[in-house]
């Protein structure tokens, strides 16, 4: 059994059938539901929002993961919480200055959840390091974002080995998370240097069984 955490992204289910597309998930064995929040500003495509995910959480127990990727991550976050969000992960780019992003990790704590804060492919990470003792995950963009079904970045593995010298280094205790263009190819690379959870979205929800994709995306006997 693997102990890479698989997060799904919602994103590239069929929206026709979203009750249906969730409870594959959960039989799939993922244990997470990555849930991409896009604002047409913070970066170029619109996807869903607040009440979507208010339906989506009172019908399953997976944990929510929810991605925002948008400008004003401190006006929105209490909304997404009270919607149901276990994890609520902003963008390090979002924020203007320290002062933000400290508020804007307090605020997730205060109501009682976890908080990421992720990095665009060109954001170098040390920026973050002065943050990783006060956050539950760092979220690794390994595709620009703002689509779904782009191609891997390679770069992005030489930042969780980063990351990884960083946290063992400070005795740091936060999940590693990659997202963008997870197949059965990428996916086992990023659990062998170390990231903690994997989010994939086309790979998934195209295979006819996502058991087996879901099994064939982490490392073996990891
Ligand atoms: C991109 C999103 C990703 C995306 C992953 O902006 O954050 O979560 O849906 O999709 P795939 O796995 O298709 O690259
Ligand atoms: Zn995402």
């Amino acid at each position: 059994m693997s102990n890479t955490i698989i997060a799904p992204s919602i994103l590239s289910a069929d929206f026709s059938r979203l009750g249906e597309e969730i409870k594959r998930v959960e039989r799939s064995g993922a244990t997470w539901l990555h849930f991409d929040v896009m604002d047409g500003h913070f970066v170029e495509n619109i996807s869903f929002g607040i009440p979507v995910l208010k339906s989506i959480a009172s019908s399953t127990r997976l944990v929510k993961d929810v991605h925002l990727m948008i400008s004003n991550p401190i006006k929105y976050a209490k909304a997404f919480i009270e919607a149901g969000a276990d994890i609520v992960t902003f963008h390090y780019e979002a924020l203007e200055s320290e002062e933000e992003i400290i508020e804007m990790i307090s605020l997730v704590h205060d109501l009682g959840k976890k908080v990421g804060i992720s990095v665009k492919p060109k954001t170098p990470i040390e920026d973050i390091f002065p943050y990783l003792g006060i956050v539950d995950m760092v979220l690794i963009m390994s595709v620009e974002p703002g689509f779904g079904g782009q191609k891997f970045m390679t770069e992005s593995i030489v930042k969780v080995l980063k990351l990884n010298e960083y946290k063992k280094k400070e005795g740091l205790d936060f999940l590693i998370e990659i997202d963008g263009g997870i197949d059965d190819k990428t996916g086992p690379i990023c659990c062998y240097y170390g990231v903690d959870v994997l989010v994939a979205g086309s790979y998934l929800f195209k295979a006819d069984d996502m058991k087996s994709a879901v099994a064939s995306i982490v490392l073996k006997n990891d």
